[in-house]
């Protein structure tokens, strides 16, 4: 491992040049010029000890401190500085190159590597899912997500109450990234509303389940989620007389989608599900409670208790989970809890920071992570 600061003609023409000192280390007795990878990515060797990849160009700024490691797989650069203080998160050199090769090379392109958050087998990305572009295509095992509802929560970054059809548009947009991510036999949970009353009803769940199969996703099954709390209810439109009323489902639900095939068979198909977690889990009605606002900080979180038995269910152990709409972080715990790879994304650089106070109270300092 070397450290060298990036100058500016490497970043404008996507190149490093390995310093003398450290050829011995790097290049060894390697015949030049050669081909090689770069964190996965197509990259060469030029007769200079240069080492060139599309993926360098123009990816970090100039006076980037980076760390160069070669192992069997080729080389992977790490950034030295990123924007939060991970002090105490400081992986050990020899997990930072494992991570990178089996993990990051895969499933994080080197171009971009800047995650708000990153030790172990965790990674937060405070990004647009519309825009990130670090995370490979065809690289993600599942998805376990609840997209905003567009009923006018009040959330820090993202507007919440769009026109109908501009949620939609929206929602199209994102299950095509997501499609693009996931493997061929990658899974997509999605928690959304059966419906919604507020700000005119809508078919939320039939409309988004059709835009996913419209843009290419398979239909498996819809879990209801019986939140067992129907103390929310205030609308009645109008209250004991049949001129109006609402009728309002106090359910949410998560429809279970997948890319090109059902049966799983990459991975590393071990499951962790017990006999009697299977057996109550595969009745799609789950019963139990929804979590408080208050107490997580954001303004609709879900409980663990979701995004645990989606993936316990729907992933092998080791696989990698996507949130695209991170909030507070809640998928990351129970990828963390279940030995799986967890990457979030979240708009809203608040949110990014109390998914990673929450990682921190769930000890991610004391667990052993996934390398
Ligand atoms: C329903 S909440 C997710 C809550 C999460 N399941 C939890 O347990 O905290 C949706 C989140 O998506 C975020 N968001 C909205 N638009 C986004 C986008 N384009 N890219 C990434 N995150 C986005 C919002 O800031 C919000 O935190």
């Amino acid at each position: 491992m070397i450290n060298k600061v990036l100058q500016k003609m490497e970043y404008l023409l996507g190149f490093i040049n390995i310093p003398s000192r450290s050829r011995h280390e790097l290049i060894g007795n390697l015949k030049l010029p050669c081909a090689t990878k770069l964190n996965g990515c197509e990259a060469k060797i030029d007769k200079y000890g240069r080492l060139w990849s599309q993926c360098l160009k123009k990816g970090f700024p100039v006076g980037t401190e980076l760390e160069i490691v070669r192992n069997e797989e080729g080389y992977h650069i790490f950034t030295v500085n990123t924007k939060e203080n991970l002090a105490s998160f400081e992986m050990k050199q020899k997990d930072k190159a494992r991570f990178f090769g089996s993990y990051m090379g895969e499933n994080v392109k080197a171009s971009i590597i800047k995650p708000y958050f990153q030790a172990g087998s965790i990674c937060i990305f405070n990004e647009d899912i519309l825009k990130i572009e670090d995370i490979g295509n065809n690289s993600i095992d599942l998805i376990v997500t609840s997209p905003p509802y567009n009923v006018d929560i009040k959330y820090e970054s993202y507007d919440d109450k769009i026109p109908y059809d501009k949620y939609l548009q929206f929602s199209e947009k994102w299950l095509t990234k997501c499609y693009n991510l996931a493997k061929d036999d990658g899974r997509l949970c999605l928690n959304i509303p059966l419906d919604k009353n507020k700000g005119g009803q809508q078919s939320v769940c039939a409309d988004l389940t059709t835009i996913a199969k419209n843009v290419g996703w398979k239909y498996h099954a819809t879990i209801i989620w019986n939140e067992q709390n129907i103390s929310r209810r205030t609308a009645w439109g109008s209250w004991l007389s049949a001129s109006a009323p609402f009728v309002i489902a106090p359910v949410e639900v998560i429809v279970v989608l997948y890319k090109k095939r059902w049966k799983k068979t990459s991975g590393s198909r071990k499951s962790d599900i017990t006999r009697d977690e299977f057996l109550e889990w595969t009745n799609a009605v789950w019963n139990f409670n929804g979590e408080s606002k208050s107490r997580i900080g954001h303004p609709s979180p879900f409980p663990i208790e979701l995004p645990r038995r989606c993936i316990k269910l729907f992933s092998f152990v080791g696989d990698v989970v996507l949130d695209p709409f991170l909030g507070s972080g809640t998928t990351l715990l129970a990828c963390l809890e279940t030995d799986r790879k967890g990457i979030g994304i979240e708009i809203d650089e608040n949110y990014c920071k109390l998914a990673l106070k929450r990682l921190k109270e769930y000890g991610i300092e004391q667990r052993k992570l996934l390398v």
